[in-house]
């Protein structure tokens, strides 16, 4: 049986990626941001996954805003780079996990979501600057296979956080039914509050912020109840990006244990998060209990 043994949420800002691509991070305005990810990714480090879900959306680079699915996975051997506007990003190729992934179709299918199956995408800043916010330093290969699960958080009507919050659920299920035992990590992406253009553009709002990280962790239904319309208003019009941080915890148990978390404005126009969480809870001896 595989399983989902810890979860990453994190901002995708693309000038992260680009910090790290041009040796900006001990810069005066990244050192904080980079300083934040320092303990998650040493714990990351010692509990390398087998394969990486990543909950993400892509801004209209692979997936054209004529035909907008609500909820994709790919399915392919190899993910591309996309190129963005500024070249392809010095990064190793994203391979895939095919059979899990066929795996996670049909079970989500049978399950009532009716995904749109991409075998050939390439992704954006969306999915390779958590990557790198995960593993800063690749060299040839990422740690682990990856399996890109995207949610259309560009155009309305987006899908409810309530029903992002039931596919996690679902994911989770269908991970759990596959039969080969593989540690599973699962990423939920973007947020924190952010605006990037009209009469807001540049909303931050901190006390949204911090209410979603604790309740993530604590009360995710809290969150799931809210409307699109709630989050734009309270977090921006890509702040609504973070129905995706739901899909994550779905897939995760009631309990889980949270092993690091930073906050920090600006990333750009952004409020950027990290929040780590091992699936499971601790008895103190250092092991997860699995509820
Ligand atoms: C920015 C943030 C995003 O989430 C994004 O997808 C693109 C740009 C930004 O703040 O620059
Ligand atoms: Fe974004």
């Amino acid at each position: 049986m595989a399983d989902i043994i810890w979860a990453l949420a994190t901002s995708h800002v693309p000038s992260i990626g680009a910090a790290m691509d041009n040796n900006k991070t001990t810069d005066p305005y990244w050192q904080p941001l980079f300083d934040g990810y320092a303990p998650a990714r040493k714990w990351m480090a010692d509990n390398t996954p087998d394969v990486a879900i990543v909950v993400y959306n892509d801004h209209a680079n692979a997936i054209d805003l004529d035909i907008v699915p609500t909820f994709s996975i790919g399915t392919a051997e190899e993910y591309p780079v996309a190129d963005e506007g500024w070249g392809r990003r010095p990064i190793p190729p994203v391979l895939g996990a095919p059979e899990l992934s066929e795996h996670l179709v049909k079970e989500l299918i049978d399950d009532g979501f009716d995904i749109t199956v991409c075998r050939e995408l390439e992704v954006d800043h969306g999915l390779t600057v958590p990557l790198s916010v995960y593993c800063p330093d690749p060299g040839q290969t990422w740690p682990c296979p990856v399996i890109p699960v995207i949610v259309n958080v560009i155009q309305y009507p987006q899908p409810t956080a309530q029903r992002c919050y039931a596919l996690g659920q679902a994911l989770g299920k269908a991970v759990r039914s596959y039969p080969d035992g593989l540690k599973v990590a699962i990423f939920g992406t973007g947020g924190m509050s952010h605006q990037l253009a009209g009469a807001r553009a540049g909303l931050i709002n901190e006390p949204f912020d911090r209410m979603f990280l604790r309740a993530i962790e604590t009360d995710p239904q809290s969150l799931a109840v809210l409307t699109r319309e709630d989050y734009v208003r309270e977090a921006g019009s890509e702040g609504i990006e973070l129905i995706m941080w739901l899909v994550m915890r779905g897939a995760l148990d009631e309990k889980i244990t949270r092993i690091h978390e930073a906050y920090h404005v600006p990333a750009s126009n952004t409020a950027a998060a990290i929040a780590l969480f091992d699936n499971g809870v601790h008895d103190g001896s250092g092991s997860p209990i699995r509820m």
